[in-house]
């Protein structure tokens, strides 16, 4: 319990809210998220993720295990949360509906932690809610948030829509249903995508998926690279209309030159967990 609880406080940095910093994209999106004409040249070495969180405001370092192990001796300070499992967007929902496989366990995972010494606080797993390999997914998630606590590991679901029986992903229905799945399988956190519905506001209509979660608090993802000005916009709308208790931003920061993103983590965090207005963000 005490470990659950230093975790808790250490990525919530005792707010309850939840910087989110996510760098799981070089399996998800291969190297398209890394290189390109849009992106920063800093953004192509995997240790750029590791100087953002390191330097940066964040909560938490959301990545694949064998990342931490390979950079971690060096990046000792940054809270992470190891992502449990992963897959790339190679073979497209329209061929196979999705299943991302669980990479580690969390025992390994707490072991791990034992071994090297670093500040492994949360773990995090992708269920595609609808996708035929639901119930793979939710059994496994299940198995895993019970371990995670056990282990005062703090649990954050990342909880997509997707697969041939989902019509639209980001149904606001759809996602507080989501919302209501990782609250009821005992989710500290549930990562989704923001609702879209034609004429309707998104952060107003976030609001049922962050009712229908209880005490698990949601966040959502980022998306692709916006202006800053656009993407901290949304982000307050998400908190203070919604009821978002944080974010989880991935490429609208590890796509810019180092100094840029840690600006950005610094301004993002000064929204979620210093509760500052988008004027003051912005002049970080
Ligand atoms: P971004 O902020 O870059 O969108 O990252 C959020 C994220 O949830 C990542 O953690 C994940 O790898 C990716 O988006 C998955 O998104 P999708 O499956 O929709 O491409």
């Amino acid at each position: 319990k005490a470990t659950y609880i230093k975790n808790y406080e250490m990525i919530t940095h005792a707010s309850g809210k939840l910087m989110l910093f996510a760098g799981d994209q070089k399996v998800e999106h291969l190297n398209s998220d890394f290189y390109g004409e849009d992106i920063h040249e800093d953004d192509a070495d995997p240790e750029h993720l590791f100087r953002i969180a390191s330097q940066g405001k964040i909560g938490v370092f959301a990545t694949q295990l064998g990342l931490i192990a390979r950079y971690g001796r060096d990046y000792s300070d940054i809270p992470y949360l190891v992502k449990l499992n992963s897959k790339t967007n190679l073979v497209k929902t329209k061929q196979k509906d999705p299943y991302s496989p669980q990479l580690y366990t969390v025992g390994q995972v707490a072991k791990f932690r034992e071994i090297s010494g670093l500040d492994i606080a949360a773990v995090g797993y992708t269920i595609y809610l609808g996708s035929e390999y639901e119930d793979k997914m939710l059994a496994e998630a299940a198995n895993i948030i019970f371990e995670a606590h056990i282990h005062g590991l703090i649990v954050v679901l990342w909880i997509y829509p997707r697969g041939k029986a989902v019509a639209d992903e980001k149904d606001p229905h759809l996602i507080a249903g989501a919302a209501g799945v990782a609250a009821t399988i005992g989710a500290d956190f549930v990562k989704v995508n923001a609702p879209k519905k034609e004429g309707f506001n998104s952060a107003e209509i976030l609001k049922e998926a962050t009712v229908a979660a209880g005490r698990t608090k949601v966040v959502c993802a980022g998306g692709s690279s916006t202006s800053a000005e656009d993407f901290l916009k949304q982000l307050y709308d998400q908190i203070h209309t919604g009821g978002a208790s944080g974010n989880a931003t991935g490429r609208n920061i590890h796509q810019k030159s180092l100094e840029e993103a840690v600006r950005m983590c610094n301004a993002i965090s000064a929204i979620t967990i210093d509760n500052a207005d988008v004027e003051a963000a912005l002049k970080i």
